[in-house]
C-alpha cells in the first residue's frame, strides 16, 4: 500500500492503474478510521482492481465553533486499518495541498442541505460537496464509497453527482454498529463512561420509530413525538433534532410512504450525533 500526501503523485499513481485497465473505487474519510469505514474499503476492495482512501480532515466542513481542531487524527492507526481492508493507496493532503490560500470556488446546493444538519450547520454541506468534488476530479474513480450513516451527505453526495454528471456511481453501504447498538463513528471517542451510556438512547429511539412503524403507524407526527419521548427519558441528552423525511429529497413527511427515513442528532453532553434508520 502506498501513501501520497500531493495532489500530482495520487494522479500519476491513479493514471498508471487506469494505463493497466485496473477499475477504481474511491472511499473518502477524514481519518480515525473505525469499522465502519474499514467495511466501505473493504466493499471497495471486492468491487475494484483499486481502492484509494482518502484521508482528510477537511476544514471548509466545520463551522466557526466546531470541532475541527480537536477532531481526532491518528495516521497511524489508519494506515493499519487500510492495508488490512485492502486499499492499494491513501491520500493524505495538507489543507494547504487542498486549498489555495485564495480559494474562493465552492460547490453548494440548494436543496436537501437547508433541513436536519444543515439547520444547525449551515455551510457544512458546501464543504463536503466542494472536498468531495475536488477528490472525486483527482482520484476520478469508477466508484465512491459512503455510509448511509451521514444519510443526508449520502443524498446531497448522490444528487450532486447526478447533477453535476460525474461519471461515478455512488454506493450507499449499511451503518456499521457497536454491539449495544451505538452507531459507529469517529466522535464517539469524545464520550466518557457515562456519556457512552446515554448514547444509546439514540438508536433505541430510533428502534421505538422502527416498531411503531412495522405494526402500521402511518402518522409521521406521532412516531416522531414517541421517539423525541424516549430521548428526554435520558437525562444527558438534548435533541437537535428528530424528523422523517423522504430519503432520496431529504423533504419532511406528514405520511410514513415511499422511503421514509427517521433521521436525529442529539447532543449527549457537548458531543452531537446523528444516527438514522429507514422506516
Ligand atoms: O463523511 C465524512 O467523513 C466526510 O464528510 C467526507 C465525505 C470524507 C468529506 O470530507
Amino acid at each position: 500500500m502506498q501513501i501520497a500526501e500531493t495532489i500530482e503523485e495520487t494522479r500519476r499513481i491513479v493514471k498508471e492503474w487506469r494505463k493497466e485497465g485496473l477499475s477504481v473505487g474511491l472511499v473518502p474519510t477524514m481519518g480515525y478510521l473505525h469499522d465502519g469505514h474499514k467495511s466501505l474499503i473493504v466493499r471497495a476492495a471486492g468491487e475494484n482492481d483499486r481502492v484509494v482512501v482518502s484521508d482528510f480532515v477537511n476544514p471548509t466542513q466545520f463551522g466557526v465553533n466546531e470541532d475541527l481542531d480537536s477532531y481526532p487524527r491518528d495516521m497511524e492507526r489508519d494506515a493499519a486499518v487500510c492495508e488490512e481492508a485492502g486499499a492499494a493507496l491513501i491520500f493524505h493532503p495538507s489543507p494547504e495541498e487542498m486549498y489555495f490560500p485564495d480559494h474562493c470556488t465552492f460547490v453548494d446546493m440548494e436543496s436537501l442541505t437547508k433541513g436536519l444538519c444543515g439547520k444547525t450547520r449551515p455551510t457544512h454541506f458546501r464543504g463536503v460537496c466542494t472536498v468531495v468534488s475536488k477528490l472525486f476530479h483527482i482520484v476520478a474513480p469508477d466508484r465512491a464509497y459512503f455510509g448511509q450513516k451521514d444519510a443526508q451527505q449520502l443524498a446531497v453526495i448522490r444528487r450532486m453527482a447526478r447533477d453535476l454528471d460525474f461519471d461515478i456511481e455512488i454506493v450507499g453501504c449499511p451503518i456499521v454498529r457497536e454491539a449495544d447498538g451505538l452507531a459507529m463513528s469517529s466522535r464517539n471517542t469524545y464520550l466518557d463512561g457515562k456519556e457512552r451510556q446515554a448514547a444509546l438512547i439514540l438508536s433505541q429511539a430510533l428502534a421505538r420509530g422502527e416498531e411503531m412503524a412495522k405494526a402500521g403507524e402511518k402518522d409521521a407526527a406521532k412516531i416522531k413525538a414517541a421517539m423525541e419521548e424516549k430521548i428526554r427519558t435520558e437525562p444527558l441528552a438534548k435533541i437537535d433534532y428528530v424528523e422523517i423525511v423522504d430519503a432520496d429529497t431529504m423533504e419532511s413527511l406528514d405520511t410514513v410512504a415511499g422511503r421514509p427515513l427517521a433521521a436525529i442528532a442529539v447532543y449527549i453532553g457537548k458531543t452531537r450525533l446523528i444516527d438514522n434508520t429507514l422506516l
